[in-house]
């Protein structure tokens, strides 16, 4: 049997770093679990996101999973420690890759980082670029509106460009010496705005994405451990989503370019 890489996020969102680990390491077997029907996991209390990350945890380990990987920086950066704690796997969350990919990008020192209203408050990329690198300036905005946007599908709309734009206007404009030359995408869902995320930020903006680093960190532990598949074919990957299973798949097929399927998962209880 072989022991997949299982991923949580709270939605769609986790799709962005499933896309790089099935590319950087395709003999890998994914079972995805994707919370859209509780998302967004961003206003809520840290109490209650740990719960349902706890829940998720719980829900991907009958799947026997080698390592998991938390998706989402909201539950990462709330609920990373107390997952590490309660299971016997290695678990990679992606703060300190994103972060890690920021700190090898920037010349200006100047580190911008969007996510969602926890991740903010949470200040977990503030510590982890400064752990890294104690001179950098980090300049945080929350953006609430972006992930519903990502779960309705809704990435090029006139509507989501307004919101885009409207969010990131205090960064834009915040007057400072030196230029911003990186903007951390601090939320999964984040990507999938990229293309307007950009034309707001302008072309001296690089925006990072965790996902690759990420992947690099999911495989460099793999490697360590000597886990890796050593199967030549090409697995089926298992998608759940607890949310409406043909949106969570309409917006996985755009991402990932691919046809998946879905199974939807019914919570019980509260
Ligand atoms: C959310 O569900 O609000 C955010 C997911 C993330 O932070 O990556």
């Amino acid at each position: 049997m072989q022991h997949p890489i299982a991923i949580l996020d709270s939605g769609v969102g986790g799709i962005t770093v499933a896309k790089e680990i099935i590319r950087q390491l395709p003999q890998e077997k994914i079972v995805y679990f994707g919370d859209s029907a509780r998302s967004p996991y961003g206003p809520r209390k840290p109490e209650e996101i740990v719960r349902f990350t706890m829940q998720i945890v719980r829900y991907l380990l009958r799947f026997q999973p080698k390592l998991l990987v938390i998706a989402c920086n909201t539950a990462t950066a709330v609920a990373l420690d107390q997952v590490r704690a309660s299971v016997s796997i290695p678990v990679v969350g992606v703060i300190c890759p994103g972060a890690r990919a920021a700190v090898k990008k920037t010349k200006s020192g100047v580190i911008g980082v969007i996510g969602t209203e926890c991740t903010v408050r949470s200040q977990a990329y503030d510590q982890a670029l400064k752990d890294l690198s104690p001179k950098l300036e980090v300049l945080s905005q929350p953006c609430p509106r972006f992930v519903p946007l990502v779960e309705q599908g809704d990435f090029h709309s006139p509507q989501a460009k307004q919101a885009v734009w409207e969010s990131l206007a205090p960064l834009k404009h915040h007057a400072h010496g030196k230029p911003m030359d990186c903007l951390i995408l601090g939320c999964t869902h984040y990507p999938f705005l990229q293309d307007a995320i950009s034309s707001v930020m302008g072309s001296g903006v690089e925006l990072i994405n965790s996902a690759e680093e990420t992947a690099r960190e999911t495989s460099a532990v793999l490697h360590h451990q000597g886990q890796l598949a050593k199967t030549r074919e090409r697995p089926v990957h298992h998608f759940l989503c607890s949310g409406n299973p043909a949106t969570f798949q309409g917006i996985a097929r755009e991402w990932l370019n691919e046809d998946i399927q879905v199974t939807p998962v019914v919570w019980q209880g509260p």
